[in-house]
């Protein structure tokens, strides 16, 4: 196979940031060239390819070069133009030129068709799960390796979401994925994913998201091995950057730290036995060519694959009083269409300063008419002892009380309120969907990774009402 454009040296926002904020490094092995700002009007070329991309016209009657030309639709045709998502490309053959899907099944996966009773069990108890096993390295592909944990809705109504959980350990070998199901947000949390897409090349290193849109095909190696990590799917809309209202136009997850592949592709002369794995409607099908995907010489739109530092994320936080709602740390939101509540929302809980005067600092007990599904990347977090490490989850379903740890509750109730750093070398994460999500029964049982004791964690939490300490002194607080 003949690859016609090379990557070259970008480093998109990083490199000024790291020398005074030790959060800020430059991801490892950042070798490709990229194209930054969130949602931007893209226009690219692959290398040695200039004028790939007609003038002032989308589809002229013979293309530059002889490329096809075809058109990828994220919206309604008709969506207005702020909500509407396209993007053409300029390739080497359509991609309709591939035989007839067929159902496949792969024994690694671990995908929920429906989340109905046949495959999912509603339940409202605290739950967690250690990490899943890394499998045998050169067995398990990327689109192999999707284990599905919870969600609600489905494909067939673009409504909704799914939770899942990867692990590989093979790299794609003239191999392709395409969800037509909806929009994925990958955290890998073990191992980079060097990732091949249609619209040029992405390399993710834990740490970093990659979110491929609806349609685009895709395909992983693994350069560090095997690999695990997390995927949320949304089934309607697209993942777009939340509202700062009083905020202010600048903070939190900003535009231009989101980048974009530029154009390349890979041809050859001779046909080649290529698959193209498709999930549709939470099954996988497959379907021969006789050619890569990875085809699209140029290609232009606002409709592209694109990737995320998150330790680019400007966190905002209390400089008084109190514990803000998670909601602060909104990195991506899924919007519903109820103003201001999310299908999903992508939340993160970055290294920081904690300055809270007066303030019990970790995060409030509560009951939350969302659902959370929290993962963790790296580290410790910083509201539990014990239990949450790395590569595992928890679930705390609609209006399931949960909340610091007993452990966590002394320390912090006793703690000195100086300022100090809280997360430093952490990485935890949350997907919070408004919707009730039922819990696969590969996660619940066959998995055999669920934390039968996670609830006695909470059980040590015991009174320490004393009418002798209206002011609430800790030096009462009796543990
Ligand atoms: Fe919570």
């Amino acid at each position: 196979m003949t690859t016609t454009s090379t990557p070259t040296t970008f480093a998109p926002a990083f490199a000024a940031h790291s020398k005074d904020n030790p959060t800020r490094t430059a991801p490892p092995k950042c070798t490709y060239t990229y194209q930054s700002g969130f949602g931007n009007e893209f226009a690219t070329e692959a290398p040695g390819w200039e004028g790939a991309l007609p003038v002032k016209q989308n589809t002229p009657q013979v293309c530059p070069y002889g490329l096809y030309a075809e058109q990828l639709s994220g919206s309604a045709f008709t969506a207005p133009r702020g909500h509407n998502l396209r993007s053409w490309l300029y390739r080497v053959r359509p991609s309709v030129c591939h035989t007839p899907f067929q159902r496949a099944s792969y024994d690694s996966a671990h995908m929920v068709r429906q989340f109905a009773d046949t495959e999912c069990e509603p339940t409202p108890n605290q739950l967690r799960w250690s990490p899943l096993d890394l499998p045998e390295a050169g067995k398990v592909p990327f689109h192999a390796g999707w284990h599905t944990i919870c969600g609600a809705g489905g494909p067939e109504t673009k409504s909704g979401l799914a939770v899942h959980m990867f692990t590989a350990s093979a790299d794609m070998v003239n191999t392709a994925m395409v969800n037509a199901d909806g929009e994925i947000l990958i955290v890998p949390q073990h191992g980079a994913l060097d990732i091949k897409t249609e619209f040029g090349k992405l390399y993710v290193a834990p740490n970093e998201i990659v979110v491929i849109p609806r349609g685009v095909r895709f395909a992983v190696s693994l350069p560090d091995g095997p690999t695990r990590g997390y995927i949320l799917e949304v089934y309607t809309g697209r993942f777009e950057l939340p509202d700062l209202g009083p905020i202010g136009a600048n903070g939190l997850a900003n535009p231009r730290d989101f980048v974009y592949p530029t154009a390349w592709f890979e041809t050859s002369e001779q046909p080649i036995e290529f698959t193209l794995v498709n999930k549709y409607a939470n099954l996988l099908w497959t379907a021969k060519m006789d050619h890569s995907p990875f085809n699209v010489v140029a290609w232009h739109g606002n409709y592209a694959p694109y990737k995320y530092d998150l330790a680019a994320f400007n966190a905002m936080n209390t400089v008084t009083f109190d514990h803000p709602d998670p909601s602060i740390f909104t990195v991506l939101t899924c919007k519903s269409n109820t103003p201001g509540v999310a299908i999903a929302d992508f939340v993160i809980f970055p290294p920081r300063w904690a300055t809270g005067e007066g303030t019990f600092r970790p995060p409030y007990f509560h009951r939350n008419t969302m659902s959370e599904f929290m993962g963790l990347i790296k580290g410790a977090y910083e509201a539990k002892a014990e239990g949450f490490v790395p590569g595992g989850g928890s679930l705390h379903s609609i209006m399931t009380p949960h909340g610091p740890d007993a452990p966590t509750f002394q320390k912090a109730s006793t703690a000195p309120l100086t300022p100090v750093r809280v997360a430093d070398g952490t990485m935890a994460f949350m997907f919070e969907s408004s919707l009730l999500m039922t819990v696969s029964k590969w996660a619940l049982v066959e998995s055999n990774k669920v934390q039968q004791d996670y609830w006695t964690h909470w059980q040590g939490l015991k009174s320490h009402l004393n009418k002798d300490n209206k002011e609430g002194k800790k030096e009462l607080l009796k543990f």
